[in-house]
């Protein structure tokens, strides 16, 4: 008797989650040179934010489930500072921005369309959900941005009502949507009706300085945001996340707040009084960000030159924690050594050079594909904030990036002697 409802047969756990499991481990071993597979903040939760959380440990009355009035407020005018029309009336806690994802997916009717590469949990929520999930194919060449004619293409071959995600700072590209990237599909979104979900988790965390260019300035009646405390404020295990839904979309409000009562309830309470100093964004917040956010930069930077250095193909990483380069040039060296499958080079390069990767076909990528993507926050944060401003070799100051690109140029040096 199959006791296993058919719509779960298929999904399996998160790529992301079971690479940093494997790597943990051979980290124990004293066998991972690098750990370049999993995109978490390498940061202390600033003090602030620490400081509210403990102040408010012995909350622990229920509170309203679409959340606490104080931080929805505090998130509101956090985005009206970025331009966008808001109020604490807009604003939705979750468990995570992922939830909030999978809750709105829920909601939506209609297929979701997703450029891919993708961030790994959008298909498998759509999965879960038995949604229609439609890849939009994207081009190296154009940083693994969607173009307005593949969303034009996508449009007429599903017609009816429909979802777009659009997530940048992207994971795992680390590309960012410039306003005339987000114009140009804004377009297309006002003539279609398509409702978009623009997954801002790292719109912080952008090596230019600033929030990211964001499809809610352009489209705001078509567009939910979501952000969270996972990335700028380096708190992800504190599973806070927060949904932004405009009054032109406000007929989701009673359904989400309906699923959020039937299944999670509301946010603990404890953790929503500790996000509170990271959306007020004072002063000590503004400057952790901003410096956190210079030094993902240098972390980038500096594995973007060794890859460059390898002749991989990279767009170069505008924000975010990633790299996503293609070994194509590696081709038919990696072909004589076995290796033709994105998952193989991954699986290679961990056994091999103890560098642990996720393959672009983890990101809805064909297996051919020699894509990975390359998480660039394995280093000890609190000792790398610590020196900030200090004069530090990226060397001294990021020993297993090296210690991983010297080992990744061995593994490809291996294959051409
Ligand atoms: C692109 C993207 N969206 C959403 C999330 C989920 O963030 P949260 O911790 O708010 O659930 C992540 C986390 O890795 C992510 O990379």
């Amino acid at each position: 008797m199959n006791r296993i409802n058919p719509r779960f047969l298929t999904v399996k756990e998160s790529a992301t989650l079971a690479i940093n499991q494997r790597a943990r481990a051979l980290r124990q071993e004293g066998r991972l040179v690098c750990h370049l597979g999993f995109g978490e903040s390498p940061f202390p939760v600033p003090a602030p934010m620490v400081a509210a959380l403990k102040a408010h440990a012995e909350e622990k009355a229920y509170l309203p489930g679409e959340g606490l009035p104080e931080l929805r407020e505090a998130a509101a005018n956090f985005l009206r500072r970025q331009g966008h029309t808001l109020n604490a009336g807009n604003i939705i806690v979750g468990p995570g921005s992922k939830e909030l994802l999978f809750d709105l997916l829920a909601i939506l009717a209609g297929p979701v369309l997703v450029p891919v590469p993708a961030w790994v949990s959008y298909a498998p929520q759509a999965a879960l959900l038995g949604k229609p999930f439609v890849p939009l194919l994207t081009s190296r060449e154009a940083g693994y941005r969607l173009s307005p004619e593949t969303l034009s293409e996508a449009c007429a071959a599903h017609p009816g009502p429909k979802t777009l995600i659009i997530n940048s700072p992207g994971n795992p590209t680390g590309t960012i949507y410039s306003l005339d990237d987000l114009a140009a599909l804004a377009e297309v979104c006002a003539r279609e009706g398509v409702v978009v979900l623009s997954d801002e988790i790292y719109g912080l965390v952008t090596f230019a300085g600033g929030p990211a260019p964001s499809m809610a300035s352009l489209l705001p009646s078509q567009t939910i945001m979501t952000i969270g405390l996972s990335k700028a404020f380096a708190a992800g295990g504190w599973r806070l996340g927060l949904a932004a839904v405009p009054d032109a979309l406000g007929t989701l409000l009673p359904p989400l707040r309906a699923m959020i009562s039937e299944t999670f309830s509301a946010v603990s309470a404890p953790i929503q009084y500790g996000a509170l100093p990271a959306f007020e964004f004072g002063t000590e917040i503004e400057a952790f960000v901003e410096t956190t956010t210079a030094i993902h930069c240098a972390a980038s930077t500096y594995l973007f030159e060794r890859i460059q250095a390898s002749e991989l193909l990279c767009p170069r990483p505008e924000g975010a924690f990633y790299l996503f380069p293609d070994f194509e040039p590696y081709r038919e060296s990696l072909a004589a050594r076995g290796i033709t499958t994105g998952t193989g080079l991954a699986q290679a390069l961990l056994n091999e050079a103890g560098v642990a990767t996720l393959p672009g076909e983890d990101f809805g990528l064909p297996p051919e594909s020699l894509t990975l993507r390359i998480a660039s926050v394995d280093y000890d944060g609190a000792e790398v904030l610590a020196n900030f401003g200090k004069p530090q070799a990226p060397e001294e100051r990021f020993p297993h990036l090296a210690a991983g690109a010297d080992a990744l140029e061995a593994f490809l040096g291996a294959g051409i002697s």
